[in-house]
């Protein structure tokens, strides 16, 4: 796969009303190519997660094209772009977003059960014991610790066998060593599976660990120093 699965031209968003309102994204074109691992970085502030959120169709812009896995998301109703993400696109955040009064096996099985899978609990078994826990199964999220919810919210993402995988912050809320043990299980997983993957992170060892980083400044794309025009 060498197609470029991710194509942002010209994107721009202003999030907020009146005298709160920001221009988050100002002419953002991005173009990623399918099984290719990008690191974004940047400040705080920079527009790095609002970025990711119009990758997976949860914001719309107000300029610019937002193409994903060849479909042009501007101008689909709300319904389709959700079944479009929930085919295609599995989402990762800092604070894991379990559904706190499901176990595990239920986190990971009931949106593939709302989606129509026909065999969402083998699934959700499966997918589980993928990431090592075949014994946590019936655990709620409150009875896991945080590298173990983090596994299964990674469970969850990659049930529907996604093209894409995004992750904002995977491992911002981990210590050291279990941060480093749910980024190898992301990269392995997104190899293994060749989906294409975008993460977010403040961890420059993470972001390293990525076939290409972007780095966001303000809104924008930083161009590299290489690439910027030599003053005369
Ligand atoms: N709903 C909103 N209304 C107004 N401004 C918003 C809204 N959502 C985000 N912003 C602003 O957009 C900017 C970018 O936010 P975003 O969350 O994308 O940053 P980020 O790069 O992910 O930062 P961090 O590294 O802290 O997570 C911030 O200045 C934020 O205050
Ligand atoms: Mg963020």
């Amino acid at each position: 796969m060498t197609e470029a699965v991710i194509e942002l031209k010209d994107v721009s968003l202003t999030l907020g009303e009146g005298a709160s309102s920001v221009q988050v994204l100002k002419g953002v074109s991005l173009d990623v190519t399918g099984g290719e691992a990008t690191g974004i970085v940047g400040p705080s502030g920079s527009g790095k997660s609002t970025l990711l959120m119009v990758i997976a169709g949860l914001e719309k812009v107000d300029q610019g094209t937002v193409r994903i896995a060849g479909e042009t998301l501007n101008g689909k109703s709300e319904d389709r772009i959700a079944a479009f993400r929930g085919r295609n696109i599995g989402i990762v955040f800092q604070s894991f977003h379990l559904i706190p009064n499901m176990t595990a096996l239920e986190n990971v099985a009931v949106p593939l059960e709302l989606a129509g899978h026909l065999d969402p609990f083998g699934v959700a078994e499966r997918e589980l014991a993928a990431v090592g826990l075949a014994d946590r199964v019936t655990h709620y999220p409150g009875e896991l610790s945080g590298g173990e919810q983090q596994r299964v919210a990674i469970a969850r993402a990659l049930a529907p066998e996604p093209r894409i995988l995004i992750a904002d912050e995977p491992t911002g809320n981990l210590d050291q060593a279990t941060g480093r043990q749910i980024a190898d299980l992301l990269f392995a997983k997104a190899r293994e599976r060749g989906m294409t993957l975008v993460l977010v992170t403040h961890d420059p060892a993470l972001a390293n660990r990525c076939s290409r980083q972007v780095a966001m400044r303000s809104g924008r794309i930083e161009t590299p120093p290489s690439l910027q025009a030599v003053p005369a």
